[in-house]
């Protein structure tokens, strides 16, 4: 056992014994509650336990469901309209302004997440799924998987590895699709009862696709590169399989920063722009997978909008494009205004967020568990994304081990959810919650209204659902990021919404 084991283990060990003590000390959850130091508090999921719910909606009520940095998870209180504020400090809906539609939420299928599942007993790895996909779950109806390798598996590869073969004769899927993709695929399907939409991105092409200086795809396999994507459409197809979006490539940018040795591929905006009108476009809308949903640029803020414009120019570039796909890991030096400038611009893309993971920083601790300020982190992004024209929030790994791996690259981050296979249990951290906190309650075609706040440190977005003239909800997720619990009064026209949002906390309101 070396020196990082023994101190999980420890940890593990003192939380089970104040595990105990503070079971059931937080309200109307179900929630298993462990400490990892003080207030960094997870909820434990075992054979025995999980605490997944459905979160019950009084009809008729303001329904105020709250997760806090001491340990509340989904609790519910209930409250009425009433007809004045009682809070100096307002949030103020207008419904007459009306945004974006969600398409959805979820995190990807990489072979990190399938060794994490499977080293797990079958029903507690089936728990695991049910968290994510499940009605009593998070409601994910949104799967980002790679095709082929990227950093979170144990070594590199692609569908055709080995010497020049143009026409693509050595295709084949890997053991890793069949081992780790595909069966946690499937049980995504059984769980959501349907509702997936899976999209695919490559992190990388076979190295004898490449130019070695620049890591640019070679000219003569601009063709080859987008059979490849048809072969493997048709593999997973053929295991009955169906994408509903396909991007142009992870993070193009990744091949400018060697550092981390992540297997890429280049694109500059102009040969972009050339390769999707000229190979990608026309040859997927001939095809039997003439529906995908082409997404462009998959890649960081600072893409936005100057790249993306300079591969939008050309107007049948443009035409082939369905939105765009964004990623998380320049948020803290770019804001989200560059989304509402790239939407301005092009306002029939929808804009998708594709890839978040806290602890990617050097000198951060990549596993950080139980902590709730990387809760936040997604939340503020998450309401800063939709509150720029952002149509939904995919996160990275769907679970790590305890180090945040397996990374072949030691790309080690977090997760929402990670997994201790020796004590056969998983835990759910407070960012499995943030992202609960709206997938739960913001199912797809929810339209996004106008809301805004002005109350230090709260952060607000607001939806109204789907459903028929008797069942549309309103739903408003709130984050309070300050230290004291803080009153508040939510105008709704004439109507007035008075309660407390507590201190440190998510908080969805339904009614
Ligand atoms: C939590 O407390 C309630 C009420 O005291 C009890 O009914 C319930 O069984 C407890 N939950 C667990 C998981 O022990
Ligand atoms: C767009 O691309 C097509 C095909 O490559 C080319 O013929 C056309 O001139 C381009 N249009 C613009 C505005 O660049
Ligand atoms: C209620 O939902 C229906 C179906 O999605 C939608 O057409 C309608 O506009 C919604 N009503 C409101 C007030 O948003």
């Amino acid at each position: 056992m070396n020196l990082f084991k023994l101190k999980i283990f420890l940890w593990a060990y003192i939380g089970v014994v104040s595990g105990y003590a503070l079971h059931n000390t937080s309200g109307n959850t179900d929630c298993l509650i462990r400490e990892f130091g003080k207030d960094k508090i997870v909820c434990v999921c075992n054979a025995e336990h999980c605490d997944n719910l459905i979160p019950d909606i009084t009809q008729g009520k303001i329904n105020v469901f709250t997760s806090t940095k001491k340990g509340a998870r989904y609790s519910k209180s209930i409250y009425d309209l009433e007809d004045s504020a009682t809070a100096e400090k307002l949030i103020v809906i207008d419904r007459t302004k009306t945004y974006q539609r969600i398409i959805g939420w979820g995190g990807a299928f990489t072979d990190s997440t399938g060794i994490n599942v499977n080293s797990l007993p079958p029903k507690v790895g089936e728990e695991l799924m049910r968290s994510y996909f499940a009605e009593d779950g998070s409601r994910y109806n949104l799967g980002r998987v790679p095709m082929g390798g990227t950093d979170f598996s144990t070594h590199s590869y692609s569908y055709d590895d080995g010497d020049v073969d143009e026409d693509l004769r050595n295709f084949a899927l890997a053991p890793e699709d069949f081992q780790y993709k595909i069966p946690l695929i499937k049980r995504a399907l059984k769980l959501s009862k349907g509702k997936m939409k899976f999209f695919t991105a490559a992190w990388t092409v076979p190295k004898w696709m490449k130019n070695n200086v620049g890591g640019y795809l070679k000219k003569e396999y601009y063709q080859t590169w987008v059979n490849y994507f048809l072969k493997f459409l048709r593999a997973y197809k053929q295991e009955g399989i169906d994408f509903w979006g396909l991007s142009t490539g992870n993070e193009p940018s990744l091949a400018l920063v060697s550092f981390k040795k992540i297997n890429t591929l280049a694109w500059n905006s102009e040969l972009a722009s050339l390769w999707i009108r000229e190979n990608l476009g026309p040859t997927i809308r001939n095809s039997e997978f003439a529906d995908l949903k082409l997404l462009a640029i998959d890649d960081q803020r600072l893409f936005f909008p100057g790249y993306a414009s300079k591969v939008m120019e050309n107007i049948s570039t443009r035409n082939y494009i369905d939105g765009f796909a964004v990623h998380w890991y320049q948020n803290f030096l770019i804001g989200p205004k560059v989304l509402t400038e790239t939407h301005d611009k092009f306002p029939d893309k929808f804009i998708l967020s594709t890839e978040a993971s806290a602890g990617y920083l050097p000198l951060t601790k990549h596993v950080d568990i139980g902590a709730w300020d990387r809760g936040e982190s997604y939340v503020k992004d998450i309401i800063n994304d939709l509150n720029n024209w952002v149509t939904g929030w995919v996160d990275w790994n769907l679970a790590l081990n305890l180090e945040g791996g397996p990374t072949y690259v030691k790309n080690f981050v977090d997760s929402p959810i990670l997994v201790n296979a020796e004590a056969e249990e998983f835990y759910k951290q407070p960012m499995y919650y943030a992202i609960g906190h709206f997938s739960k309650f913001l199912p797809e075609h929810s339209v996004r209204i106008d809301v805004s706040s002005s109350i230090e440190n709260v952060q607000v977005v607001g939806f109204v659902t789907p459903g028929d003239s008797n069942n549309n909800h309103t739903v408003l997720v709130i984050m309070n990021k300050n230290d004291y619990s803080t009153a508040l009064s939510v105008k709704d026209g004439t109507d007035f919404i008075n309660f407390n949002v507590e201190a440190r906390s998510f908080t969805t309101v339904v009614y």
